[in-house]
């Protein structure tokens, strides 16, 4: 009967790294000893200055229904935010949505913008929703491959020629899952350059932000006054602030695209939980050292999975600037019994008891993405059987 069910909704595919991480989960239930760099969120506990304004928002029976745009309190911090950090001078209480996670934050823009028939541009290798979310409208995701050369970054020359009159929003996401990447302030600006004279919406997520690793600063395109008034930015508490079962995401959207996204929310989940709300302000005012703590950790980390995976000549791969992720290309190692990235990983959690998410799940063949969102000690026992599987392939 599946021709009765909504084309749109078959039409988009199933999120894979949730389908690898809900395996790894079911081996380990099993009793067997899977280690896992799958997952995308971070492994620290969420700072106690969240926590304690969600006990006191229970304490104080703040469990009711809020604004179903957010409470204005944690608006007015998301704009000042924006303003302050991010140079988006737009920003105010009136055009910030606090949403239930980054995900439904770009859920709402994308419905509030796309019509059937309307193109939007994904980068390639792509965070695994984008495609779906884009599918889910109506609309088609064109896909922009970049370049392992281009540091997977993509060109000013791409985008142009990829850009049509259906060309309805162009999706950013610096830094990158699954790659690292992250866009400098001068890329930025020559591919913003590109859209200068193209009507369409910028939508740009930002969600690995306080993750830097490297020497390159962030940069929202909802700063650079030639485009600012068509750019929705995403961001949220669940990288930055080790929040993600909180689901809070922030969306600051021009007023006409604003308007609708606030619709799509009211009708569909009023608004995130009225305590997670009040979590999110407490970590915003009062978890600036955390996050740092945290920051310096995953620097440390990105140094040894780096350093381990260097002893494995036949991965080749590029140290990351942000987020916490390696994007490791393994096509030199693959052979007619394992031809592909999926097949790799298959065979790298069923036999080595690894899981990792394989290439595909973003859009490429031919890499494998490693979260190094763990401890040292995850992190080296899981090269240790990453590496223990090509020697074997190898020998
Ligand atoms: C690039 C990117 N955007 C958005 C999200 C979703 O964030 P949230 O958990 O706040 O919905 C993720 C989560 O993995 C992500 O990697």
């Amino acid at each position: 009967m599946s021709h009765t069910l909504a084309k749109h909704i078959l039409a988009a595919e199933e999120s894979q790294t949730l389908a690898i991480a809900n395996r790894a989960k079911a081996m380990k239930s099993q009793g067997i000893d899977v280690v896992s760099l799958s997952t995308g969120e971070p492994d620290f506990p969420t700072p106690d200055c969240a926590k304690q304004a969600a006990y006191n928002a229970i304490a104080h029976n703040f469990t009711h229904y809020t604004d179903s745009n957010g409470i204005k309190e944690l608006r007015d911090a998301v704009a000042e935010k924006f303003r302050t950090e991010n140079g988006i001078s737009l920003a105010n209480a009136d055009n910030i949505l606090i949403t239930t996670g980054a995900k439904q934050a770009l859920v709402n823009t994308l419905a509030a913008i796309c019509n059937e028939g309307d193109e939007v541009i994904i980068f390639s290798p792509f965070w695994v929703s984008y495609p779906a979310m884009v599918t889910m409208t109506g609309a088609t995701p064109i896909i922009i491959k970049t370049l392992a050369e281009h540091d997977f970054k993509p060109t000013p020359e791409q985008l142009r020629d990829a850009l049509t009159p259906q060309t309805k929003c162009v999706i950013f996401n610096s830094p990158n899952n699954p790659t690292g990447m992250m866009l400098t302030r001068e890329e930025m600006g020559q591919l913003l350059a590109v859209l200068e004279n193209h009507d369409c919406y910028i939508l740009s997520d930002e969600i690995y932000e306080k993750l830097t690793l490297g020497r390159i600063d962030h940069c929202s395109p909802g700063s650079f006054p030639s485009v600012a008034a068509r750019v929705c930015t995403v961001n949220g508490v669940s990288k930055a602030f080790a929040m993600t079962g909180w689901r809070i995401g922030f969306l600051h959207a021009p007023p006409e695209v604003w308007k609708q996204a606030s619709k799509v929310q009211g009708q569909v989940t009023s608004h995130p939980s009225s305590i997670a709300q009040k979590a999110a302000l407490g970590a915003m005012l009062g978890a600036q050292h955390d996050v740092q703590t945290m920051r310096e950790v995953f620097c440390k980390r990105k140094e040894l999975i780096c350093r381990l995976m260097s002893a494995i000549p036949a991965i080749a791969f590029a140290e990351p600037q942000g987020a916490f992720y390696v994007w490791a290309d393994i096509s030199r190692i693959l052979t007619k019994e394992i031809p592909s990235s999926a097949a790799f990983c298959e065979k790298l959690l069923a036999d080595y008891h690894l899981a990792l998410v394989p290439g595909e799940a973003f859009g490429e063949q031919g890499y494998i993405r490693l979260s190094f969102a763990a401890s040292d000690e995850v992190i080296t026992r899981a090269i240790e059987r990453l590496a223990a599987m090509v020697n074997d392939m190898m020998a």
